[in-house]
């Protein structure tokens, strides 16, 4: 079976995360970011999955774009969804349902967080900015920052589940 992970990542947290699910997942396995990437032929793939991380509640555009764009393609495929993100479970799945079309939620046969990260010497100066405030807000807050100011709350175990029900389908 063929599979193509389309992702989005803006600090290398999803990218990460993609390269640990493509270790999992059994076949052929090709990457493609989506921002780099523009010649990928979904009709090569049995299998695609699609992922990236929320900022402000939002996907990368063109993730969504593209999902818009190969909907129809799309339905006829072994399609999973994920996000990286800082909120957990209820929260999260609710980001994964605002974020994708409402047609591929329905025919996903899996959909789910691998939590994120976010290294604070990395941030550009909005993105810094932002973490600043949001971890000011007690409603808004992300997780509790470590010594070095950085959040790292990658789920593995998300991951693997994940991989496992891309494999047995
Ligand atoms: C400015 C900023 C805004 C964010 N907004 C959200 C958010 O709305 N919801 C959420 O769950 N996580 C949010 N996050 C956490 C990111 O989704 C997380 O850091 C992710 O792992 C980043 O992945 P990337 O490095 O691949 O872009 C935010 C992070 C930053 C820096």
């Amino acid at each position: 079976m063929n599979s193509i992970i389309i992702y989005a990542s803006k600090y290398g947290c999803t990218e990460a995360c993609v390269k640990q699910l493509k270790a999992l997942l059994e076949g052929d396995i090709t990457l493609c970011e989506i921002n780099n990437e523009k010649n990928y032929d979904l009709s090569l793939y049995d299998k695609v999955i699609i992922g990236g991380s929320v900022y402000i509640g939002r996907i990368n555009k063109k993730l969504k774009k593209f999902c818009l764009k190969n909907l129809n393609l799309l339905v006829n495929k072994k399609v999973g969804l994920f996000i990286t993100c800082l909120k957990e479970d209820a929260e999260a799945f609710q980001q994964i349902i605002t974020n994708y079309p409402q047609e591929l939620i329905d025919i996903a046969i899996t959909k789910d967080y691998f939590g994120g990260e976010i290294i604070n010497s990395k941030l550009g100066f909005f993105d810094r900015l932002i973490t600043n405030m949001v971890s000011k807000s007690p409603e808004l807050s992300f997780p509790k920052p470590d010594e070095n100011n950085n959040v790292i709350l990658v789920k593995p175990d998300h991951i693997e589940r994940f991989s496992k029900i891309m494999n047995d389908n």
